[in-house]
């Protein structure tokens, strides 16, 4: 399973690089809205300073709802970096767009995902990724893990490649419960990740080694 970091926030993204476990970020208009980021300059700009901290794939989200407009973003947004994989509503003109996409050799991430039947036309139309967002179903007061082992079921059943991308992951249990529902990649902020390494009985079993090690040297010395 891929990990890829949720934030347009350059610091988290470097600190996730270092770990060595990072394949990827994705970002989305609200996430750049938080790092302050508008205008479409400023906006390519920070994707390419992205780009540029790591190799992994990076999602960058299209702000028109015309198929036009979505084409025009893509073709731009493509050409900052080679990693850059254009993140497309799943709406029905975004359907179209990410079928040109997949015509003119674009990789996509479909976005706003929250059934199966969407899951099935994101896939039809040549997605590369496709994002369900179990955290926003679990607001609703509904599960949404199970709409990853859904779409795991359907895409296994009907072969399609395009990668199950769980996103709206907002802890490191979303973590484990996503890997074992059949996600290929997981989304979340740097803390969901960094909520993975803790573990009391690791401090503790960490501190009675270091103690036992110090305790053996001064009875050598
Ligand atoms: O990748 C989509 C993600 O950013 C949504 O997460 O926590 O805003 O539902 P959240």
């Amino acid at each position: 399973m891929k990990f890829f970091i949720d934030t347009a926030n350059l610091k988290d993204i470097q600190e996730a690089e270092s770990l060595g476990i990072l394949d990827g970020v994705t970002t989305n208009p609200s996430l750049m809205a938080k790092e302050s980021i508008s205008g479409d300059d400023n906006v390519r700009a920070h994707y390419k300073k992205i780009c540029d901290i790591t190799p992994g794939d990076v999602s960058a989200e299209v702000i028109s709802t015309d198929l036009e407009g979505m084409k025009r973003e893509a073709a731009a947004l493509v050409k900052i970096a080679d990693n850059i994989v254009v993140k497309i509503p799943m709406i029905r003109e975004g359907v179209k767009a990410l079928a040109w996409c997949r015509d003119q050799g674009i990789r996509t991430n479909c976005t706003l995902v929250f059934s199966a039947g969407q899951a099935i036309l994101a896939a039809k139309a040549g997605a590369t990724y496709v994002s369900p967002f179990i955290g926003r179903i679990d607001d609703i007061g509904w599960e949404g893990m199970t709409l990853i082992s859904d779409i795991a079921e359907v895409y296994a059943v009907q072969g399609f490649d395009t990668e199950i991308l769980a996103a709206s992951i907002r802890s490191g249990s979303h973590i484990v419960a996503a890997a074992k529902a059949g996600a290929d990649v997981v989304t979340c902020p740097l803390s969901s990740f960094e909520s993975l390494f803790k573990h009391p009985l690791t401090d503790i079993g960490l501190e009675k080694f270091l103690a036992d090690h110090k305790k053996a040297l001064s009875v050598v010395s």
